[in-house]
């Protein structure tokens, strides 16, 4: 009766038989992260983990932010709200824990940044390799226009500073949950956002999530085959012309 989204719902949910006789394929463990060979790198800085904002005001302020000032971040700032998504808060083996939880801590989501405008940095798309603490610099160009494009005419996406466009590895998380990887995904993501947004708020700057966008242009974008990683959720943040 709903179509799709009722059967995705419905053929993606737990039954007590369903649980039944699962085991996991330990050798085929797909990788916990991606990495691109034979490009520049760029170091992030320490991120600062004490003080700032008090939590609660910080939660009370959020907003969604739509405008932006046409003003660079600094490296630091990016490199704090990096930290905020997918900092790493602990290690245990080899899965380093982060500041945003993940179903059964598989991490599936890589996070890529359309740079706009951030001092030190060259305009355009980078992917983050966490283990390294470093940025992957993948090509050069003004990609926030046709991200912006690509995001409904969305064009806040052009005028911000940096967007996040976050990704899933479908694999890393469908090795343990199956079908049921889906809702995972798009779950932690919405972790993921959060807490970019209550950075953003605690730092004055302005953050918006955006989850209307025509999926095959974000993978192309990316260069990212929309089956085995994909595009899921993105999120523009500038110095907001409110704050
Ligand atoms: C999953 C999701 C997708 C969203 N997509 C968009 C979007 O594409 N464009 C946009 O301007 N805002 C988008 N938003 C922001 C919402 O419009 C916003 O959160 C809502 O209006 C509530 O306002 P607030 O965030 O200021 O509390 C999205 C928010 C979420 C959680």
């Amino acid at each position: 009766m709903f179509g799709a989204g009722a059967e995705f719902q419905n053929k993606t949910g737990y039954t007590r038989q369903s649980l039944r006789g699962r085991a996991l394929d330990w050798e085929h463990k797909p990788p916990a992260f991606k990495r691109y060979e034979n490009v520049g790198k760029v170091r992030l800085a320490t991120p600062q983990v004490q003080g700032g904002m008090p939590l609660w005001e910080t939660m009370q302020r959020r907003r969604s932010r739509r405008e932006f000032e046409e003003a660079p971040l600094s490296l630091e700032t990016l490199s704090q709200l990096i930290w905020a998504t997918q900092g790493v808060t602990g290690v245990a083996g080899d899965t380093l824990f982060r500041t945003a939880p993940s179903a059964g801590g598989l991490f599936p989501i890589e996070t890529y940044l359309v740079v706009n405008a951030v001092e030190g940095l060259e305009r355009g798309l980078y992917h983050l390799f966490l283990p390294e603490w470093e940025l992957e610099f993948l090509s050069a160009g003004n990609l926030g226009v046709p991200l912006a494009r690509a995001a409904l005419g969305q064009g806040m996406l052009s005028r911000a500073a940096v967007d996040f466009v976050w990704t899933a590895m479908v694999p890393r998380s469908a090795w343990k949950y199956e079908q049921r990887a889906y809702r995972y995904i798009y779950l932690d993501a919405g972790h993921i956002c959060q807490n970019l947004y209550l950075a953003c708020e605690s730092l004055n700057l302005g953050c918006c999530a955006v989850g209307a966008f025509f999926d095959g242009e974000v993978n192309q974008i990316l260069g990212v085959d929309g089956e085995n990683e994909m595009a899921v959720y993105l999120a523009a943040v500038g110095k907001s012309v409110h704050s």
